[in-house]
């Protein structure tokens, strides 16, 4: 049996070569290269793919596996939405991704930005560029005098609604299916609007989907108290980014931390030294003080990591031996 890992970096060389150790009836072949129409040549006399994602996986090159006969693709991430659903399906693909490779990663990166929004480290650093080490006039807030309303109680958001209790916050957990023990804690509601009434943050943990693109627009921003924080963590497409400059501009939206952004792929895990970003939005948004960009890193831990590689060449090596796994994501 033989599988091709594309995007392998070199994090992920030490977990790949164990995995492959232990897994000695699989000729495991590993590129640099991401998957794409012109690489997925390489993958030629291949069973399975494995891959994380970072580019769209279209149909035409979905259809460019087919024609290989290759169609068992294992995603070394949760989210799906880079996928060509109705290409898959029509060409026969069963696709796997790693669900809970570590929702903590995720969760404490965002803790960690709402604590730099709340006390203001931006700022703070910028006036130590300019050695200004006056204290005034950046007064901070504090995470236990907070409403944090968590939109989505996925794995992910649990954890975050965990650690922002911990630190003595007022949470509400949003999640558009009932969740009884979020109602036994008293932290649930099914409603959106209240949340946006009640949140001075709010935090979203839900996926790319049609019903989720945009959703923190002009209309949602106008329901939320003046100055909300607004933490995103999960995909760029939750967020109209014109209409949050706008709320940004004025006040009504009082600072944001980014770790993903609609465009990103056109910047994010890119050497852009000396380059233009070619991204007007993220211009415009980097250059605040109360908004902090990251390059989609909340994931990027060593737990996450060999979780991703470990549990992603599974699911492709059972795909191939038994033509299903637990990881396989719905395509209907
Ligand atoms: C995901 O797991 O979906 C992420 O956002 C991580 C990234 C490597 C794609």
């Amino acid at each position: 049996m033989k599988i091709i890992a594309y995007g392998i970096r070199e994090d992920e060389r030490p977990y790949v070569e164990n995995w492959q150790w232990a897994n000695p009836d699989v000729e495991l072949v590993c590129t640099g290269k991401l998957l794409d129409v012109e690489s997925a040549e390489l993958a030629r006399g291949c069973d399975g793919v494995v891959a994380y994602q970072q580019k769209s996986y279209s149909a035409e090159l979905l259809k460019r596996l087919h024609e290989m006969n290759i169609h068992n693709l294992s995603l070394r991430n949760v989210g799906i939405d880079n996928v060509d659903v109705e290409a898959a399906v029509k060409y026969g693909f069963k696709i796997t991704n790693v669900p809970v490779y570590s929702p903590a990663a995720i969760a404490e990166f965002g803790v960690t930005q709402l604590l730099n929004l709340l006390r203001r480290t931006k700022e703070y650093q910028a006036k130590f560029a300019k050695r200004d080490y006056r204290w005034a006039p950046n007064i901070s807030k504090e995470l236990n005098q907070q409403t944090v309303g968590i939109v989505g109680a996925g794995h992910i958001g649990r954890v975050m609604a965990h650690i922002c209790r911990g630190f003595g916050a007022r949470v509400m957990v949003y999640n558009h299916r009932p969740k009884p023990d979020l109602v036994k804690a008293g932290v649930f509601t099914d409603s959106l609007d209240e949340l946006y009434k009640e949140s001075t943050v709010i935090s979203l943990h839900v996926p790319a989907v049609k019903s989720t693109y945009h959703m923190l627009n002009r209309d949602a921003f106008a329901k939320m108290q003046k100055g909300v924080l607004i933490v995103n963590m999960s995909r760029g497409s939750l967020i109209d980014e014109p209409d949050l400059i706008a709320a940004l501009d004025s006040g009504q939206v009082g600072g944001a931390a980014l770790d993903v952004l609609e465009d990103e792929t056109k910047i994010f895990n890119k050497n852009m030294a000396n380059q233009p970003s070619n991204y007007p939005a993220f211009d415009n948004l980097n250059q605040r003080e109360n908004v902090l960009i990251t390059p989609h890193t909340a994931f990027y831990t060593d737990e996450a990591v060999r979780n991703m590689v470990e549990q992603s060449l599974d699911a492709n090596r059972e795909l191939i031996l038994t033509g299903a796994s637990d990881k396989m994501v719905s395509l209907a």
